[in-house]
C-alpha cells in the first residue's frame, strides 16, 4: 500500500512538473530488486522453481549463487502473494502455492548459498551443514499461534543447541541471524 501511494504521488508530481519521466520507469522502481533480477534472467518468479535447482528432499532445494534457481528463490521472499495479480500469475503457470516457504542463506540479507523449503511442515527439523546467517520467509508471515525456532550444531546434531525464536507475527521477507544450522516451525 505504501509503495502504491509513493508511485501515484510520483506520477502526479511528474505530471505537475511536466517532467518527461516515462510512466514505465516510475513503476519499475517499485519492483523489488530480486524480482527485477530474476525477471531479467528470463525467469517467471510466479511459476515453478527453475530446473537447475538441486533437490534435497520433497519440496526442499539448494541453489548455488549464479543459478536460475538461486534468483528464483531470492525473489520468492519479496513477492507480495496477497496480491491477486501475483496469484493469477501463479495460476497461469499452474503453480500451487504452498503453506509457508522458509529458507536459510550463508550470508546476510539472503545472499550466498541457500536451502529453500517450499512447503514447511510443522515439527520437522530443516537442517543445513553450512552455517546460515539469514532467513527468508515467503507466502505468509508467522501466525500468532506459531513458533519458529532456530538452533545450531552441538556435536554432530544440527539442532543440538537452541539459538533463538523468530518474533511473533514475523512477516514475509528477509532477516539476518546469528549462525544457525536448523529451524523448526511448530504450534
Ligand atoms: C541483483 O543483481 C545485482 C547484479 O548482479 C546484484 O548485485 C544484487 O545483489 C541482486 N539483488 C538481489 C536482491 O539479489
Amino acid at each position: 500500500m505504501h509503495t502504491f501511494f509513493v508511485s501515484i504521488f510520483a506520477l502526479f508530481a511528474a505530471t505537475a512538473l511536466a517532467t518527461p519521466t516515462p510512466i514505465a520507469h516510475i513503476l519499475a522502481r517499485d519492483v523489488p530488486e530480486s524480482i527485477a533480477n530474476a525477471t531479467a534472467l528470463g525467469i517467471n518468479v510466479y511459476g515453478h522453481i527453475p530446473d537447475d535447482a538441486v533437490k534435497i528432499g520433497e519440496g526442499s532445494y539448494t541453489a548455488e549463487v549464479g543459478t536460475l534457481a538461486h534468483a528464483w528463490i531470492r525473489a520468492q521472499i519479496d513477492i507480495d502473494w496477497t496480491s491477486t495479480a501475483a496469484q493469477d500469475e501463479a495460476k497461469i503457470a499452474k503453480r500451487e502455492l504452498a503453506h509457508i516457504g522458509i529458507g536459510m542463506w550463508t550470508q546476510d540479507w539472503c545472499n550466498g548459498n541457500n536451502v529453500w523449503h517450499d512447503d514447511v511442515q510443522y515439527n520437522v527439523h530443516h537442517i543445513s551443514d553450512l552455517n546460515m546467517y539469514s532467513v527468508g520467509i515467503s507466502y505468509r508471515g508467522i501466525r500468532d499461534n506459531e513458533h519458529l525456532d532456530f538452533s545450531k550444531f552441538k556435536g554432530s546434531d544440527h539442532c543440538g543447541q537452541y539459538a533463538y525464536s523468530a518474533g511473533q507475527l514475523t512477516p514475509i521477507g528477509c532477516f539476518n541471524s546469528q549462525a544457525i544450522n536448523c529451524f523448526r516451525l511448530w504450534y
